[in-house]
């Protein structure tokens, strides 16, 4: 585990950059997961410059890491289309080299299937980038989550959808379940970027790195994670 501690949210979205740009030079055409949320913001707003300089930034394709349930192609509320206008369509990923959670799917278990088959048809995740959640969920494997679940459905706990308030403007606004990549699968990624930022963020940051490893806290399982980088701020660190 390599922990990059950063000074501001400058310095976090520089360093995210950086870790990010050589990655994909590196390795061309890798499957990546990205995060939604407020904590990778500066990250794909500081991606937008790298690209006008570098544009084989998007040479990678991009896979949903969780989604939430229900909700019609066009919606806003939809990750896969909040970062198609955050940063997909920015730096010029096309459709084409886009794996998504099909949010109105009827049957989850066969989408969920076929879904998994998609990740192995293309030898596995290369780099899972996640957030983290208040509670410990990562994706959105919340608290009790079995830790070696493939692609399943959950039902959002009330923490999480009041969190996800935020985005939307009120819980009603926030769909009560969501279909996400499961903790089994994100362990056999090849490589794993953690992005944590901000003080509401440093009592579950601690619990992560510390606690006992079990679904209680579903991040626990990256203190076994090969391959894990960790970019923090110094207020996300300030209990450890
Ligand atoms: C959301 C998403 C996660 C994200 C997390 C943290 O609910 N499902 O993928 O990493 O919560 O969000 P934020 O960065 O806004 O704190």
């Amino acid at each position: 585990m390599k922990i990059i501690e950063v000074t501001d949210t400058n310095d976090f979205a520089i360093k995210s950059v950086e870790f990010f740009e050589k990655f994909v030079t590196h390795n061309s055409n890798s499957l990546i997961t990205l995060p939604t949320g407020n904590t990778p913001l500066p990250f794909y707003e500081k991606m937008l410059g790298a690209y006008k300089k570098n544009n084989k930034i998007n040479k990678f394709i991009y896979l949903s890491l969780d989604e939430y349930y229900g909700l019609e192609p066009d919606d806003h509320r939809l990750f896969a289309n909040w970062l198609d206008r955050e940063i997909l369509t920015p730096i010029g990923v096309s459709p084409s080299n886009r794996i998504t959670i099909n949010s109105a799917c009827n049957d989850v278990e066969k989408f969920c299937q076929k879904f998994e088959g998609q990740i192995e048809s293309k030898g596995g995740i290369d780099l899972a980038i996640i957030g983290i959640g208040g509670n410990g969920h990562i994706g959105f494997n919340e608290p009790g989550s079995d830790l070696n679940s493939p692609t399943h459905k959950v039902e959002l706990t009330q923490e999480t959808i009041t969190s996800n308030a935020e985005y939307w403007g009120s819980e009603d606004a926030v769909p009560k379940s969501a279909i996400t990549i499961g903790i089994g699968t994100l362990k056999k990624a090849k490589n794993t970027l953690l992005l944590v930022r901000g003080a509401n963020k440093a009592e579950i940051f601690k619990a992560t790195l510390s606690n006992e490893i079990s679904s209680a806290v579903p991040s626990t399982y990256l203190q076994e994670q090969n391959n894990l980088t960790i970019i923090a701020d110094k207020e996300a660190m300030k209990l450890l």
